[in-house]
């Protein structure tokens, strides 16, 4: 079930965020950007001026992103891994809405408002293993795991079957990812992400085990958080423990040692694709490759946003996942999880290059953070408004922004 609509005169109705506008009306995009500033984005990149930065500072931007953006995307939001088996279930936050995460007796995820459907306690406080039932704190309602309602003690009140069960949220698990539609229509996850359903087929996700994660609290703009992922540019300044500058033997000019690459800009698939036939930038470890893809299969370094909020870094004997949770303008938290092939992780000899790898990646992340903290500040500046792209490191990033800019068009 969707969650109800705004009315037209922004009076919030009992499905929104819980806070009561009153008769302010719901801004729009045209509030924070002008039609030229569209047009310049429009430009061929060369020519192209990025978004205001208020866009990446502004809490009724983010507003406006939470209220008619992000809930009718696909949005990463928990891993699968967290909540492993049958009866396991977990309480969250998305979009400032309590949400619940339940694996059901069957194996599958579903996901519901936590919220009890006599008067509206949050069902679910924490965590919890193996549940049979789920039983609402205040008044004893209980919920099997599919949603429904199985008991409600001493009830003499009205039956009403549609809000016996918990409102479900459309959920899709996939790389051990979890996604959630909470508007309810989205177009179909497979489509919503096409590209890579299709370009990662060979693969044995099922085969994969989470062997290390970490979570930060990084002020900074989720979209900045986004574009850095989704340009190579920043590598060898921030990063150069990985990709190195270095000097054309031929010409003398200087370049970066690997700066082969396809930028893939598929709808809500926002990558990078690198090839790395005999080198994983210096990330190798020697761990087995990745199962699924038969020999001879040409292994590349995918570095992809599944738009808005997940990231999936996949590589030839490991995946890194991202989820970024933006909690404010300028406040997200993002959670890392690396994956091996089950093989990888239980083998004890390779103890020390999974935590190696592990160790990379952690180092990676906190030079981006830095720099991406340094950004928010600086877009707190009408200055930053000036923004311009390198056409060939960063249309990734114009494609980005573009894309923010037509799903707000659209509504
Ligand atoms: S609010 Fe949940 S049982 Fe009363
Ligand atoms: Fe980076």
């Amino acid at each position: 079930m969707p969650l109800p609509a705004r009315s037209a005169d922004g009076q919030g109705t009992s499905g929104g965020n819980g806070e009561n506008t009153g008769n302010r009306p719901m801004p729009s995009l045209a509030d924070f950007v002008d039609r030229a500033q569209i047009a310049a984005l429009r430009r061929p990149i060369k020519e192209a001026s990025g978004l205001p930065a208020v866009v990446y500072t502004s809490e009724a931007f983010f507003e406006l992103e939470r209220k008619t953006l992000l809930p009718k995307q696909w949005m990463a939001v928990a891993y699968g891994h967290e909540i492993p088996e049958a009866g396991d279930a977990m309480p969250l936050k998305v979009l400032g809405l309590p949400v619940m995460l339940v694996r059901g007796a069957d194996g599958s995820l579903r996901a519901f408002h936590n919220v009890c459907r006599h008067r509206g306690t949050m069902v679910l406080k924490e965590p919890v293993k193996r549940a049979k039932t789920l039983r609402c704190p205040y008044h004893s309602w209980t919920y099997d795991l599919e949603g429904n309602l199985r008991a409600r003690p001493l009830w003499d009140g009205r039956e009403d079957p549609a809000e016996d069960r918990l409102v479900s949220i459309p959920c899709r698990e996939w790389v051990d990812i979890v996604y959630l539609n909470l508007s309810g229509d989205a177009e179909p996850f497979e489509d919503y992400f096409g590209f890579l359903s299709e370009r990662w087929k060979p693969y044995d996700f099922d085969a994969l085990q989470a062997c290390g994660s970490r979570e930060w609290e990084v002020a900074t703009n989720w979209k900045l958080f986004a574009l850095g992922v989704v340009e190579p540019y920043h590598e060898p300044f921030i990063h150069p423990q990985i990709v190195k500058i270095i000097e054309d033997p031929e010409t003398g000019a200087k370049k970066m040692d690997n700066d082969t690459f396809d930028a893939h800009l598929e709808k809500n698939c926002i990558g990078v694709v690198t090839p790395i036939e005999d080198r994983d930038f210096d990330l190798a470890h020697g761990l087995p490759f990745l199962p699924g893809p038969p020999e001879g299969f040409k292994r590349n370094m995918d570095i992809f946003l599944m738009f808005p909020t997940g990231v999936v870094v996949l590589a030839r004997d490991h995946i890194l996942n991202m989820i970024a949770t933006p909690t404010a303008a300028d406040k997200m938290r993002v959670k890392v999880a690396l994956y091996a092939s089950a093989e990888a992780v239980a083998d004890p000899k390779l103890n020390d290059a999974r935590a190696a790898l592990f160790d990379d990646w952690v180092e990676i992340m906190e030079q981006d953070i830095e720099a991406l903290t340094l950004q928010l500040e600086g877009h707190r500046s009408p200055i930053a408004d000036q923004a311009k792209f390198s056409p060939f490191w960063e249309s990734s990033a114009h494609y980005f922004e573009k894309h923010v800019v037509d799903l707000l068009e659209k509504g």
